[in-house]
């Protein structure tokens, strides 16, 4: 009695799954290869804006250029301009002017910090000596040293920004714009 061909017998059903394989095979291989740039184009798209998470200063405090000891206790506040690196999602500006602090010194370690743009409209606020006093020239508003409006017409007190002393006697701050015109604190870039 004659063997059936084993070789040609299963040949009709190994065929399909080798052939199934290799596409799966393939198409892995071509995902792989296709992911490589477009992962790459992705890390470039994401970049700017990683960088701009990661801040442009570290933990985000700058170092005033005025010391812990050239501040009197309980005395004036002194204005200080802050030049810092500006970040947006695609570019970095070096030095920029990005606002002014009043920084005063209320206790032996411990330094307060106030945004010098009036919160109703964002004029720059003075400082009246002679009253103790910040005076906001464009709708005469003022604010108590402490900060703390003086009339109805900005929407909420002078904004506080946070301080460190640092190293025993460096000023260290953390620098914010807020939006004008709202009673709540909201920063803004
Ligand atoms: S901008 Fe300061 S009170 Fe209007």
């Amino acid at each position: 009695m004659p063997q059936p061909d084993l070789e040609l017998h299963d040949r009709p059903q190994g065929e399909p799954r080798r052939s199934f394989i290799t596409h799966v095979l393939a198409a892995g291989i071509g995902l792989l290869v296709g992911a490589v740039p477009a992962l790459s184009g992705l890390a470039f798209f994401l970049d700017p804006m990683m960088r701009k998470k990661a801040g442009a200063t570290g933990d985000g405090f700058l170092k005033m250029p005025v010391a812990l000891d050239a501040l009197e206790v309980d005395g004036e506040p002194q204005l200080v301009k802050i030049i810092m690196d500006r970040v947006d999602a695609w570019n970095t500006y070096l030095q920029q002017p990005v606002g002014a602090v009043y920084l005063r010194r209320t206790e032996q370690d411990k330094v307060v910090a106030f945004n010098s743009r009036c919160p109703h409209l964002g004029c720059a606020v003075d400082y009246k000596p002679s009253e103790k006093i910040y005076f906001c020239p464009c709708h005469t508003s003022e604010f108590k040293l402490d900060g703390t409006k003086q009339n109805e017409i900005p929407p909420r007190h002078l904004d506080s920004l946070e301080v460190q002393i640092r190293n025993g006697g460096e000023v260290w701050l953390k620098f914010q714009n807020f939006r004008a015109t709202t009673p709540e604190k909201i920063p803004v870039a």
